[in-house]
């Protein structure tokens, strides 16, 4: 792998040993996938910042970073933390876990990252244009930056992000060449899809028979016409839960579908394959649902007016989680969005998730428009589930 000067200057040691460090990291990872050289990112997304995920041997590893001089390089921005940095008491989230939470923020800031805990970053001004570099963790948001955005990212994890972050380079290869972003599976979709269930039903679906398949191919989905923001991002949550997806096509409304086209092997999915995911993920009575929660991936400001209308002059029955970034819950406090929902007795879990913070065994069952919340509350926590559309979830939080 031809390392520039700078980069062997980095590798020497010359920024210190957290430079140093991260370019090992990432000069390891370039020669095991056959990267020629490095490439320069503009921006960089963090996964693996709860301390529930990360535990004391992950905040040891952030410590050292920070103390070995680390500094990102680039603008950078972090993931989901465990508990919301300032209303984790309401939350039920212990002192003794934000006191561990605190510490990791504290060396993510002092290494220049913003701590702005979102799997949304795009939301609010990290959002890359078409064909720009970058090197993101998340699932949900590579998927996003990648087949949405049309930017170039591999799907990170968090020490070879953080790596990226501190020297402002990532390895050439994977989806950031142009042969690895061709389509290798059309997929026509023939049910009509209205809500964010359908398109979490569609990206299981999907993802489903890519792992069967044992093949990582970047579909080419076409009949999909009704989209939005919201739409796309529950799609892209799903489909990377689901199938490791981290790029696809969708001719109308993903920038590179209409110059590639599709290619030859096609497979249709259906109304009756979208109604079987579904039920797939719904293993839990009406009456067992002791915990709700809006917000995978966080909530747009738009579906934060869309809970408001839903829960104004209401109360609802059980804990119910309404899960968004910093910057977009500030937008909702100043249109008053935050005091209807406040009032009506939901809980804002701002900086955080459903799935992230520490909350195995305090619940029994969630009810959720995600299906990639569906997926982990059980594979993580245990919990049964119900996937329910969004007007539906917000009636049942008041029944
Ligand atoms: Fe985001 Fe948490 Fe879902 S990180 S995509 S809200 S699991």
């Amino acid at each position: 792998m031809h390392l520039t000067p700078a980069e062997q200057a980095l590798l020497a040691g010359e920024s210190g040993p957290a430079a140093q460090k991260s370019l090992q990291i990432l000069a390891t990872l370039g020669r095991i996938y056959g990267a020629e050289r490095m490439i320069p990112v503009r921006s960089v997304q963090i996964a693996g910042v709860s301390y529930d995920n990360l535990g004391e041997a992950g905040l040891a590893w952030l410590a050292e970073m920070a103390a070995g001089g680390g500094r990102a390089q680039v603008f950078t921005t972090l993931n989901p933390a465990g508990m919301d940095v300032e209303n984790y008491p309401a939350l039920g989230i212990s002192e003794a876990f934000a006191e561990n939470q605190r510490c990791v923020l504290a060396a993510f800031e002092a290494m220049g990252v913003v701590t702005t805990c979102s799997c949304t970053p795009y939301l609010f001004g990290n959002l890359p244009h078409f064909g720009e570099h970058i090197a993101w963790a998340e699932s949900s948001a590579v998927c996003f930056a990648n087949s949405v955005l049309g930017a170039r990212t591999n799907r990170e994890g968090g020490p070879s992000a953080l790596a990226a972050a501190l020297t402002g380079r990532t390895p050439a290869y994977g989806y950031h060449l142009d042969e690895n972003r061709r389509p290798g599976l059309h997929v026509q979709v023939t049910a009509p899809l209205t809500d964010t269930p359908d398109f979490g039903a569609l990206g299981k679906v999907i993802g489903d028979l890519l792992q069967t398949r044992s093949v990582e191919r970047v579909p080419y989905i076409t009949g999909v016409h009704e989209d939005s923001l919201e739409h796309l991002k529950s799609f892209c949550a799903s489909i990377a839960t689901f199938g490791g997806v981290a790029l696809f096509h969708m001719p109308g409304i993903t920038p590179e579908a209409d110059a590639l086209g599709p290619p030859s092997e096609k497979i249709t999915i259906g109304q009756r394959d979208l109604e079987a995911a579904k039920a797939d993920l719904t293993s839990a009575e009406p009456d067992e649902v002791d915990f709700l929660s809006l917000g995978c991936p966080h909530l747009t400001l738009g579906e934060i007016e869309r809970i408001a209308r839903g829960l104004q002059g209401k109360q609802v029955t059980r804990e119910f989680w309404i899960t968004t970034s910093r910057p977009v819950k500030g937008m909702a406090d100043r249109m008053g969005y935050t005091a209807i929902i406040e009032e009506a007795g939901a809980k804002f879990a701002t900086d955080t998730c459903c799935v992230v913070a520490p909350i195995k065994g305090r619940f029994t069952a969630l009810a959720t428009d995600s299906a990639k919340a569906c997926y982990y509350a059980y594979a993580k926590n245990g919990f049964k589930t119900r996937l329910l559309d969004f007007d539906e979830l917000l009636a049942e939080a008041v029944r």
